[in-house]
């Protein structure tokens, strides 16, 4: 595969005839354990990956940006930074650009005109964040066009905003701040609430490997809404800001007054955060096999109490855990309904793992796996 930030910039020399001023780019992320609770106030467990989108970017003497997706058919759009921000329904991906400008610039940001390629290789729609990765890739080429000095918290601030506020969509904070803030060869502990980070070292002799099942999400918005609510109704129960604020002995001594479907759903969420809390630590010992049970206890909640996972997912878990025997873990990761699993595993059992999914997967369920062994990566914001 190509490398997205040499195809930006030929793109960028091809469609505006000159060469970019600079090459900017943001990484995917994939989350190790600590799922549904970032909005929750809770903790996650994420690192960013070395898949990302790149943009080459070049300063105009317009209020114009020009922006051109490399990946997407006739992906072009044309606008000017003193419009309203409007949601562009035959160009979806512009809505991450759209929303964050229009975030950046209502908080008072002074943005340039931009020539913008852009090229990446996170997969699309896999639940890796691909979207998170265009919002923070896109925050930082306006910035550093326009001379606006931009943090990494506060772009993944502006970029949540976008999706909550522009996209619709009413995602927590852990996929842009990783995206933003990750450091290579580390995964990191973040606080949703304080936004505090602690980075741990991934242990040695140990991959990362993601599988992306190929199971086309659908009614991942709706669904991941409603977690939302269902959550909030709890919190609301019980009269505190977020389920961060519940011990699991306070949520059972409810039980019976507290909607049972909503029950579940706080549960998986206050048993997420503890088990993610102990996968710090696991992680930081570099001990697999309790990282293994953690990750498995997090994958049955996300199945049974949480309700996101699929059968093909659930089919894949059961296939890598086979090999695996303790000496790693492995659960679905991201928002749900499809996606990828990702699994840490010694590095000994690398080959077997991806030749279990190779022989197994397709049996079992009719669909073909893609298989990527990753690294962990540094953010678009962060110095490492
Ligand atoms: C999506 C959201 C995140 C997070 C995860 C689930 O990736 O964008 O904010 O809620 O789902 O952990």
């Amino acid at each position: 595969m190509q490398d997205p930030k040499r195809l930006a910039a030929n793109g960028h020399e091809q469609y505006f005839a000159k060469t970019a001023d600079k090459i900017f780019t943001a990484p995917g992320r994939v989350n190790l354990i600590g799922e549904h609770t970032d909005y929750n106030d809770g903790f996650v467990l994420p690192v960013a990956i070395n898949f990302y989108t790149a943009i080459a970017a070049s300063k105009r003497d317009d209020r114009r940006i020009e922006a051109i997706a490399l990946d997407e058919a006739a992906g072009k759009v044309s606008f000017c930074l003193d419009e309203k921000m409007q949601l562009d329904n035959e160009q979806p991906w512009s809505n991450y650009l759209r929303g964050v400008i229009a975030e950046m610039q209502s908080a008072g940001l002074l943005l340039t005109g931009a020539n913008m390629v852009i090229s990446g290789n996170v997969p699309l729609g896999a639940g890796l964040s691909s979207s998170a990765a265009l919002e923070n890739v896109s925050a930082a080429a306006l910035t550093g066009l326009s001379g606006e000095a931009l943090g990494g918290r506060q772009a993944a601030l502006f970029g949540q905003a976008a999706e909550n506020n522009f996209v619709g969509c009413n995602c927590g904070i852990m996929d842009q701040l990783v995206s933003a803030l990750g450091e290579s060869g580390k995964a990191m502990l973040l606080d949703c609430r304080s936004l505090e980070t602690r980075m741990v070292a991934m242990p040695a002799d140990c991959s990362l490997i993601i599988v992306n099942s190929n199971v086309k999400r659908g009614l991942v918005g709706s669904e991941y809404n409603l977690r939302r609510q269902q959550c909030e109704q709890v919190a609301a129960h019980f009269k505190v800001k977020a389920l961060r604020d519940l011990s699991l002995q306070q949520l059972r001594a409810e039980q019976a007054q507290i909607d049972p479907v909503a029950y579940r759903r706080a549960l998986h969420v206050i048993s997420e955060n503890q088990r993610t809390l102990a996968a710090t630590e696991a992680l930081s010992r570099g001990d697999l096999t309790l990282m293994g049970e953690l990750m498995a206890a997090s994958h049955s909640s996300m199945k049974d109490d949480f309700e996101i996972t699929v059968p093909a997912i659930d089919t894949l878990v059961s296939i890598i855990a086979e090999v695996l025997k303790g000496r790693g873990g492995v659960r679905m990761t991201g928002g749900g309904f499809g996606g990828c699993v990702v699994a840490l595993v010694a590095t000994e059992l690398e080959q077997q793992v991806l030749h279990a999914v190779e022989q197994k997967y397709y049996q079992q369920s009719g669909l073909k796996a893609d298989i990527y062994v990753c690294q962990a990566s540094a953010g678009a914001f962060s110095s490492s």
